[in-house]
């Protein structure tokens, strides 16, 4: 593990200039140095390089960063790869704090693992072009399948020998260990032999993202009795299959530069594809998605398109990794091939141009199928399409909406028009949802407001476990005067300023936790600030909420700065507290709307704490709860005092 000094010593060595200027020609433009963007397609240039701050920025793509935000991009560097890319350039000495003995342990098995399937690929490999047996039955059976010599090569295809121990005899003449090659899956141990895994099969590599050999599959060629079509590795130091695509060592460059992955279910759909020169394709190898092979495809784009065979297993799996996706921030798109057909046969049978013809005339968004594939099974029985409604509803509402949430807004105006519900009914079925995540996790304390948007849907795995009988019901929530009259606020005056040095909205930051807002669309509403703030460093003028593309925000926003407020005329029963003239200038209505909150929130404990006092036998609890009530009392009385502010 590099040591914390060394990186900054890394970081604070690296000069943007000569960095990039190793990858790109960079001319001096004044203070600074411009060239052809490296990250999109550019004739003159608005790549800027900024010596003084040590920077980069594409004025055409919006790229930008510091050196390792630019081996990140460019290099596809991981962070690490990318400080010790730095620190050779700049021949700086890397300081290594002690790795714990588990871990080198761990690494001496991971390293021989990889030496043994070294060795193994090349073996299977020699099998397959320099044996008789390997030419007449591996190379046979690749030609068969439309397979060339380069393709064999490109994924380092192999044969295994139908004899019991050939590998195992070269790997031990190797001088490899026997635990080790079983670890690697290479070879069975049982009481009475050992012997070779792959006997008579073809052997697929599957590579890391840097090319390393982790495992492999293997495809039996007779159609015989009950033994599996494929067989794999099995998971050990090296080979950690939720992190592992394969296909993905020689897809990642096409897959970045065009965009988009397509994902496909087997080894041989990878290769074909390849063959046919549709390169950004990596496969599952028969399995759903994990969310660790998803964040592998998504630091390369946020495009998947699944290519699947259309009959209802193929639909099955394809849905089955959709809501994961979905919540990894992707936009799904899927493509039903011909039923029967893979994409191996297809590309095979019909070549790349009809491929991409089919690809881009039958590719749906995956959200817009769940609907029309719930439609058409519901016909026109209306409790099995509010149920549909219910399931879009559960899906949208993983969309991670402070990352994502242009897309969230788009699948909710999709969805209410396809459906035919209501918009902001649509939208209290989604928040039923999120509120219901939300409410899961139990919460200790109020978490601070940067975090809350950082992780404005908690990330649990949880799958929803109940559906709220009333969530479609319960489209018309209570009013939550309070939580309104604060966004009023925010949206009305948040640029002003609430005290020296400090505007009324960066108040509202900091005091707020608007996760515990009760009110959803308030909640998205502050959230829609917070972003347009942090994106453009100023708040957004009031016309951007009065012209906002979603109709339910829009008319939420129009309908409260219309009016005046006016609190509740039981505010002023409940709280026996003055109501602040509505004429008052804007500070006063900003004061005693944080006020209003707070003692609502005060007044909520106060009841909680009463009930727990109503019930509490134990005379110590009863003595604390006193205390805290006392507390909340006095709490309370203060915050009278700030809204009786005239
Ligand atoms: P070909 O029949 O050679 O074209 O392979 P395919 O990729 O079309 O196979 P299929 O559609 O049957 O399966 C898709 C993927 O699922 C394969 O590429 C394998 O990764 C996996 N798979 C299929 N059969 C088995 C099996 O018996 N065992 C295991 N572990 N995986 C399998
Ligand atoms: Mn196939």
């Amino acid at each position: 593990m590099i040591t914390n000094d060394s990186i900054q010593k890394v970081l604070t060595h690296a000069d943007i200039v000569e960095v990039i200027g190793h990858f790109m020609q960079l001319k001096k433009r004044g203070s600074n140095y411009i060239g052809n963007c490296p990250f999109h397609n550019e004739k003159t240039p608005s790549f800027n390089v900024n010596p003084a701050k040590n920077i980069f920025k594409c004025f055409g793509c919006g790229k930008g960063g510091d050196s390792v935000t630019f081996l990140e991009e460019h290099e596809k560097f991981s962070f690490v790869e990318a400080i010790r890319w730095l620190a050779d350039f700049y021949k700086i000495e890397l300081e290594e704090s002690a790795p714990s003995e588990a871990y080198v342990a761990h690494l001496q098995v991971e390293e021989s693992l990889r030496i043994i399937n070294d060795f193994a690929a090349q073996y299977f490999k020699n099998n397959l072009l320099n044996t008789e047996e390997g030419q007449n039955i591996g190379l046979s059976y690749f030609r068969e399948r439309g397979f060339s010599n380069a393709t064999i090569e490109k994924f380092m295809l192999g044969y295994s020998l139908e004899q019991w121990d050939a590998f195992l005899v070269s790997a031990l003449a190797k001088g490899f260990d026997k635990n080790l090659l079983e670890k690697a899956g290479l070879i069975k141990v049982r009481p009475d032999r050992v012997y070779d895994s792959y006997r008579g099969r073809v052997i697929f590599p599957i590579f890391s993202n840097t090319g390393k050999i982790l495992g492999f599959g293997a495809r039996i060629l007779k159609k015989t009795e009950k033994a599996p079509k494929y067989v794999n590795s099995p998971e050990n130091e090296l080979y950690v299959k939720n992190r592992v695509l394969y296909g993905l060592y020689q897809s990642r460059k096409a897959i970045n530069d065009k965009q988009e992955c397509f994902l496909v279910e087997g080894y041989t759909d990878v290769i074909s594809l390849h063959q046919a020169g549709i390169e950004n394709v990596v496969s599952s190898s028969g399995t759903s998605l994990t969310t660790g092979q998803l964040k592998q495809i998504g630091n390369l784009t946020k495009n998947l398109t699944i290519l699947y065979d259309g009959d209802a297993a193929g639909i099955k799996a394809a849905l089955r990794g959709l809501d994961m996706a979905i919540e990894e921030n992707f936009i799904v798109k899927l493509v039903l091939l011909p039923e029967g057909e893979d994409p191996d046969s297809f590309v095979q049978k019909n070549g790349s141009a009809a491929f991409e013809t089919y690809v881009a005339g039958n590719k749906v968004d995956i959200i817009d199928f769940m609907m029309e594939q719930g439609l058409k099974e519901a016909q026109n029985d209306p409790f099995k399409k509010s149920a549909v409604a219910n399931e879009i509803a559960a899906t949208v509402a993983k969309i991670d909406k402070g990352k994502n949430l242009g897309l969230h807004l788009h699948y909710i105006k999709e969805a209410s028009t396809k459906l035919n519900i209501d918009e902001e009914a649509f939208v209290g079925i989604v928040n039923n949802f999120i509120r219901e995540r939300l409410k899961k996790p139990v919460k200790e304390e109020l978490a601070p407001v940067s975090q809350t948007f950082d992780e404005p849907i908690l990330d649990e795995y949880g799958q929803i476990v109940s559906m709220p009988e009333e969530a479609s019901l319960n489209l018309y929530k209570k009013e939550h005067k309070e939580e309104w009259q604060l966004i009023k606020m925010l949206i009305e005056h948040g640029d002003k300023m609430y005290e020296a040095g400090k505007t009324v909205a960066t108040h509202f930051f900091e005091e707020i936790d608007i996760s515990i807002f009760e009110e959803p669309m308030a909640h998205d509403i502050a959230m829609i600030y917070y972003k347009y703030w942090q994106d453009n460093k100023a708040f957004p003028p009031l016309s951007f909420f009065t012209n906002y593309a979603m109709k339910s925000i829009k008319e939420k926003v129009i309908d409260l700065i219309q009016v005046e407020f006016t609190p509740s005329e039981n505010w002023q029963l409940k709280y026996n507290i003055e109501i602040p003239d509505t004429e008052a200038n804007y500070l006063d209505d900003v004061i005693s709307s944080f006020a209003y909150f707070k003692l609502k929130l005060l007044r909520k404990y106060i009841a909680e704490n009463l009930e727990e006092l109503k019930l509490c036998k134990d005379p110590a609890k009863v003595e604390q709860l006193v205390k805290t009530n006392l507390l909340l009392k006095q709490q309370e009385k203060q915050l009278m005092a700030v809204v009786i502010v005239k």
